[in-house]
């Protein structure tokens, strides 16, 4: 069992995905992020897609103890959609086009086109649209850095630490 918890919990890659069944388009990031590998199959994930260190699953062994057999079935991601970090897609989920899941936020069925969802179970709170617009305005408000953290010097990480002290940035 335990075995098998490891093995599942590792991360997999879109070539390994695909080459177990799975329908995934361009320009998919799946950072450590575990992806059903033994229903790969069932999972289809459209363009432009991040999943950050979430799980996405197309089975459910709950029923295997009691009736000897595991429910699957088919789980698809959009075009456009974020899901963050530490969120769970269940099997027989269905994630619309330009969709946010929030961390943590537990993904049991629909989501709709569109829309911004988070919690246990994950429920709308806000339109892309409203996001953005909501992004935009704080934008304005607050330091925005045209250069990726990862690509900055020590010394240009602590004088951005300096700048930014509790506020609010954005990094390119
Ligand atoms: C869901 C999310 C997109 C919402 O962003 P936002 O609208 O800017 O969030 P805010 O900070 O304005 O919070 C709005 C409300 O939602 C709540 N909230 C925010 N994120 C939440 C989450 N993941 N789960 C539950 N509640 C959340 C806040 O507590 C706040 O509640 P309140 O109105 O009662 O005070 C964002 O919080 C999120 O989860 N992003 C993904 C983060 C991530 O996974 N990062 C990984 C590295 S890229």
């Amino acid at each position: 069992m335990i075995g098998f918890i490891i093995e599942f919990l590792k991360g997999q890659t879109v070539g390994q995905l695909r080459r177990r069944g799975a329908i995934i388009g361009e320009n998919v990031h799946l950072m450590s992020s575990s992806i059903d590998k033994y229903t790969a199959f069932l999972i289809e994930i459209g363009n432009n897609v991040t999943i950050t260190n979430a799980i996405v699953l197309a089975h459910d062994a709950s029923t295997k103890p009691f009736i000897g057999y595991t429910k699957i079935q088919k789980t698809t991601i959009g075009n456009n959609v974020f899901i963050g970090m530490g969120a769970i897609v269940q099997a027989g989920s269905h994630i619309g086009n330009n969709v946010i899941v929030g961390a943590g936020a537990n993904v049991n069925g629909i989501i709709p086109d569109n829309s911004v969802v988070l919690g246990n179970p994950a429920k709308i709170v806000c339109s892309i649209d409203e996001y953005v617009n909501k992004n935009k305005e704080r934008m304005e408000k607050s330091l925005v850095v045209e250069k990726m953290c990862s690509d900055m010097k020590k010394k240009e990480l602590i004088n951005l630490r300096e700048k930014l002290g509790d506020s609010l940035g954005y990094e390119v």
